[in-house]
């Protein structure tokens, strides 16, 4: 599973979380269903954002070692954080577009990288040593984790051997000193543009780096499914790369999914943004809704050195659950209020039902038996055939790759309980063997919930 694809020495914004949230679902479920996967993060660190980078900390330090005549390859620190680095980048970048020749300097810088040459390609490591480690640290609070941490540049070391094998199955053309792969099927209309696997200027293009990696994978994991959690405004991008893949004829028997997202809008419906326009950071969006959450949370119960915590792992299932709520093509506006709301369909209201179903199975827990034997009525019954439908839940988003069925059925599942809970008092039920029976039945509600919220990546508070 390729997902999350964070872009080194760059701020992680609204939309990679989606990546992260959608892919990290996804494989949790794929686990539970019986699969082996493998998660990459698949970092952005080839090509030109990063030669802008280096350029720029070389202008402001020009004296640093790794731009020295004598260097010679000592590790030495970077002048700047990573938080210097996220401000560094969108800096050179509007300077690039106005400066031909910053730009034409950032070139041969990305050039020399990708050469590894000297200097170049050191500080090149050290930024994205720097980088990962804040990356790691967003990652981590999103409750997000990778098997592999490799990135584009590890699939570009695969391109000459690549390069020999599309050399030997005659696919290439020339096109303005470019080479490209012609991947339009005979009488296809719709637009189709070749793949742009070497640019004029003789380096590779991202659409290269991602063949380079499906052979890197081919090669060394022996996948028989790739699946990409990207946006949706990459799919032609997909289309060119998985076509390319299919007529080199190494291995088709991969199945290569692209799995599309839409966008995460503000209430305005237009991309979610700051108050006063800038793109949100994952990091912006995160404060604002703890500070929703912050305002909910019941300070009576919660521990004072516990609050912290809580407010991160409610504000974590906000995001989390109203982002996976919808069928993950679909653009959806994110209204930070209404999902920090414990009523509705929200993660904050999950969290607080299955808290309480958990102090009612501690406080019941001598009673809490092996079997279930006894139904009042139709809320029970209600209860017992929504259990019943798990397995079609899991399927159903297996299948369609979108945590919709899950996010909808345990929102189903809970408010039945909820409206079963509100109605009957279970622990001073005179009836033994139906208090014991709805005991039963609150403690595998819990455990399904339990097993759901895993699958979603959430966390559940002591208290809230
Ligand atoms: N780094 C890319 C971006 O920010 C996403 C990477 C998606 N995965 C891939 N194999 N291309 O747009």
């Amino acid at each position: 599973m390729d997902y999350g694809g964070a872009n080194v020495s760059k701020t992680l914004h609204v939309g990679h979380l989606r990546s992260a949230n959608l892919g990290e679902s996804l494989k949790r479920l794929s686990k539970v269903l019986g699969n082996e996967v493998i998660g990459d993060a698949h970092l952005g660190d080839y090509g030109r954002p990063l030669g802008l980078v280096i350029l720029e900390i070389q202008k402001r330090y020009p004296d640093l070692a790794y731009f020295k005549e004598d260097y010679n390859g000592e590790d030495i620190d970077l002048p700047v954080t990573a938080k210097d680095l996220e401000a560094i980048y969108p800096f050179a970048s509007s300077k690039a577009k106005e400066d031909e020749e910053y730009l034409e300097e950032a070139r041969v810088i990305t050039t020399k990288i990708q050469n590894h040459e000297k200097g170049y390609y050191d500080i090149w490591k050290k930024i994205i040593e720097v980088s990962k480690e804040e990356i790691r640290k967003i990652y981590d609070s999103l409750n997000v984790s990778y098997d592999l941490w490799l990135g584009e540049s590890d699939a570009a070391e695969y391109f000459p051997e690549l390069l020999e094998e599309i050399n030997r199955k005659d696919i290439i053309e020339e096109s303005n000193g470019a080479k490209i792969i012609e991947v339009k099927e005979e009488e296809e209309t719709s637009p189709m543009p070749p793949l742009l696997l070497v640019k004029s200027n003789g380096s590779i293009s991202y659409e290269t780096t991602d063949l380079a990696t499906i052979y890197q994978r081919n090669k060394e994991l022996h996948p028989d499914e790739i699946w990409y959690c990207v946006d949706n405004r990459q799919q032609l991008h997909f289309e060119q790369v998985f076509r390319a893949w299919k007529k080199l004829d190494i291995n088709n028997n991969i199945n290569l999914e692209f799995i599309g997202f839409g966008t995460m809008n503000g209430t305005d419906g237009k991309p979610f943004k700051t108050r006063d326009g800038g793109v949100m950071s994952l990091k912006n969006l995160m404060d604002l809704v703890k500070e929703e959450t912050r305002k909910r949370i019941n300070y009576d119960i919660v521990e004072p050195d516990k609050v912290e915590e809580t407010v991160d792992m409610i504000a974590l299932a906000t995001i989390k659950y109203a982002d996976l709520l919808p069928y993950r093509a679909t653009d959806y506006i994110f209204n930070p209020e209404k999902f920090s709301d414990v009523e509705g369909k929200t993660g904050p209201y999950i969290l607080y039902s299955t808290i309480r179903m958990k102090s009612l199975l501690e406080k019941g827990k001598e009673e809490v038996k092996e079997t279930y034997h006894k139904i009042k009525d139709n809320i029970d019954k209600d209860i017992v055939l929504t259990l019943l439908r798990l397995p079609i839940a899991l399927t159903k988003s297996y299948e369609s790759k979108s945590l919709n069925d899950i996010t909808e059925y345990i929102y189903n599942l809970t408010s039945k309980y909820n409206k079963f809970y509100a109605e009957n008092k279970v622990l001073i039920e005179e009836d033994e063997d139906l208090k014991e029976s709805w005991l039963v039945l609150t403690s595998i509600v819990y455990k399904v919930n339990l097993l759901l919220i895993d699958i979603l990546g959430l966390k559940v508070p002591e208290k809230m």
